[in-house]
């Protein structure tokens, strides 16, 4: 595992607790820690077999990501703006396709790229201090980490436009009704919920979970036709060892013991 400055990565029987560590930028994304999220979702936890699930939370009880470090892209040279958006989308494409479950623990400000990158993540429990926006047309830019797709995926046409044209932050329990936000918990047991969730879904067949994974985000991956990656999931799955096991375990009505092949 390499040695991060701006995330901190804490292990815990499979379930990654990674905590974006810059509190007193209100854990803003600059390009270290951009980076580090890279070579964590790319390499370290995904190649990790240690690693069963991950949960991405801020440091701190006040934000969870407020976005992109505004201080540090104003000095994004003219012109090369659409690369550092593009560089975010490969970020956080490496995070929604990651292969295990991994679930935003929102404890405070999801605001910007902070939104996008909670919505790159399979599952979102907030806190119910959680607040949510993407407030880019207050600077005269607009969301540039997938936030005019992904939020629009989520929440509808209609809702996306009106959060994103208006900028206006909206709180845990909007977010929950409006489908942006899974779980609502009261404040500090985010985690907890996360871990519980992520409890849950590592119980299941390894190669089961990452299918499903690819499956449903084929469902909005451009140029892809998600019945047709179901239906090859599905043959590949029927033929895992893991599938005899299910079975056998249901059958024989015991507890199945996955080995995620
Ligand atoms: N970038 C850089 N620094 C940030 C930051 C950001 N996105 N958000 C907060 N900070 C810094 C502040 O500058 C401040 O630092 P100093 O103490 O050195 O001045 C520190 O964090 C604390 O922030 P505030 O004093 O502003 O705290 P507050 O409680 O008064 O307000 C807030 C909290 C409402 C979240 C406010 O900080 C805020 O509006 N932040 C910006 C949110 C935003 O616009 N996010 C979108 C960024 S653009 C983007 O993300 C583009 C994209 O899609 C890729």
């Amino acid at each position: 595992m390499s040695n991060y400055e701006n995330l901190s990565i804490d292990n815990q029987e499979g379930i990654v607790l990674l905590t974006i560590n810059r509190p007193k930028a209100l854990n803003a994304l600059n390009g270290l820690t951009l980076k580090e999220l890279d070579q964590a979702f790319s390499e370290d936890l995904k190649n990790d077999e240690q690693v069963k699930a991950v949960i991405i939370t801020g440091a701190g009880d006040k934000s969870f990501v407020a976005g992109a470090d505004i201080k540090e892209f104003l000095h994004i040279p003219a012109g090369e703006g659409g690369q550092f958006a593009k560089r975010g989308h490969d970020i956080f494409f490496a995070i929604e396709n990651f292969p295990k479950p991994v679930i935003a623990a929102v404890n405070g400000y999801a605001l910007g790229g902070g939104c996008e990158l909670a919505m790159a993540c399979h599952i979102r429990v907030a806190s119910s201090k959680a607040k949510f926006g993407q407030p880019e047309v207050n600077l005269g830019i607009l969301p540039g980490y997938g936030g005019t797709q992904r939020l629009t995926k989520l929440v509808g046409r209609g809702r996306a436009m009106e959060l994103i044209l208006t900028g206006d932050m909206i709180d845990a329990a909007e977010a929950y009704r409006i489908g942006l936000a899974n779980q609502v918990t009261e404040p500090g047991e985010e985690v907890a919920k996360a871990r519980e969730i992520a409890t849950k879904i590592i119980k299941k067949a390894p190669l089961a979970i990452a299918e499903s994974i690819k499956a449903i985000n084929a469902c909005e991956t451009e140029g892809a036709n998600g019945y047709d990656t179901e239906c090859e999931a599905f043959g590949m799955l029927t033929a895992s060892a893991d599938f005899q096991e299910g079975a056998a375990a249901f059958i024989e009505k015991r507890k199945a013991n996955f080995k995620g092949v």
